[in-house]
């Protein structure tokens, strides 16, 4: 697959933010060190960092601050993930075993304490109260997704709306934030803030659809995660809402009886009825509609290669394989 332009654009900046990351993982405590390190250092696309970087040089931005607060956004994402693996009992992310499979549950929980604890300690250097709102409020709801998530999981019966609100609080807030925070460090007012906002919200909606996508159909040795991980944890997800719709009913109850009850067994024919319904076409298509308006979202930028670089994201979240 074909890198994306912003990589290139961003690759000082992205150099700046490894070494920043480097430097604020220091823990006197050499297994918070190690775990925090196997985890930061084991690659990630880095895509909400990369959002707060083009937000904040698309309206000129060139202070001291958007690096800090683009390693924050990864810490914040990284503990998340940390507590997401738990949770969700994974074993492989981004290519080697989960923390909590090679040191275990109480670790990775506790070191995803620390990560969160440490991107706050980070952004209250930077001095600014809206700075530290959006991320606290962030943080919040994207807990409160994954306890959403948590009581939807095995129930057969949740809306499509419950399903977008609970990927809109889990995963789209934190891009949301990410937006944000490029605007507010910019010195923009909050029209700008909004704007930047709602495309990090249609984004990272776009983002988790295919997410679920992959979780289907990816290929491990490119995604680095397991595939499957969502029926074994009996999750509801677009596709499998979608063959209940509009599945045979043999099809219908099968998923119903794959989400009530969770594991793997049943993968294969599921597939098939998510393949025979157009399943992931349909999900695909609305993680479409989502980046096209994420891109709409742009509308008031100023022109220069930064918003062409954040226009250009949304159809890689949308297109990407990994
Ligand atoms: C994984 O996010 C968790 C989701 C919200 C889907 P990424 O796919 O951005 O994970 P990394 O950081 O690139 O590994
Ligand atoms: C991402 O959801 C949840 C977070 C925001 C941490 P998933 O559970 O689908 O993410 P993966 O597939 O484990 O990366
Ligand atoms: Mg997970
Ligand atoms: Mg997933």
């Amino acid at each position: 697959m074909q890198q994306p332009a912003f990589q290139q654009l961003l690759a000082g900046d992205m150099a700046i933010l490894d070494g920043v990351i480097r430097s604020r993982l220091h823990s006197e405590v050499v297994l918070v060190r190690q775990v925090a390190e196997y985890i930061i250092h084991s690659g990630g696309k880095r895509l909400r960092p990369v959002v707060v970087l083009l937000a904040a040089r698309a309206l000129g931005y060139d202070g001291p601050h958007h690096h800090e607060l683009a390693a924050v956004v990864e810490f914040i994402h990284t503990a998340t993930l940390l507590h997401d693996d738990v949770v969700d009992e994974s074993q492989l992310r981004r290519g080697q075993d989960t923390a909590n499979a090679r040191f275990g549950n109480a670790t990775s929980v506790l070191v995803g304490d620390f990560l969160y604890s440490r991107a706050f300690q980070m952004m209250v250097t930077v001095q600014n109260m809206r700075v530290m709102e959006v991320l606290a409020d962030a943080t919040n709801t994207i807990a409160e997704g994954e306890v959403l998530q948590l009581m939807n999981c095995h129930d057969p019966d949740i809306t499509e709306e419950a399903y977008m609100r609970v990927i809109r609080y889990k995963t789209a807030r934190l891009f949301d934030a990410a937006g944000r925070l490029g605007a507010i460090v910019a010195g923009r007012d909050r029209a700008m803030e909004d704007a930047l906002g709602a495309y990090g919200m249609h984004l990272g909606t776009a983002f988790q659809l295919i997410d679920d996508v992959l979780d289907y159909s990816g290929d491990k040795e490119t995604t680095g995660k397991n595939v499957g991980d969502d029926l074994a944890e009996g999750k509801p997800t677009l596709p499998l809402l979608h063959v209940m719709r509009n599945g045979t009913p043999e099809q219908a109850g099968r998923v119903r009886q794959a989400i009530a009850n969770g594991g793997t067994e049943d993968f294969a024919a599921i597939l098939q009825a998510i393949r025979d319904t157009g399943g992931l076409e349909y999900t695909r298509q609305q993680a479409e509609r989502e980046a096209q308006m994420a891109v709409d979202a742009l509308a008031g930028l100023p022109h220069g290669a930064y918003r062409d670089a954040l226009i250009e994201l949304p159809a890689f979240a949308v297109h990407r394989n990994y």
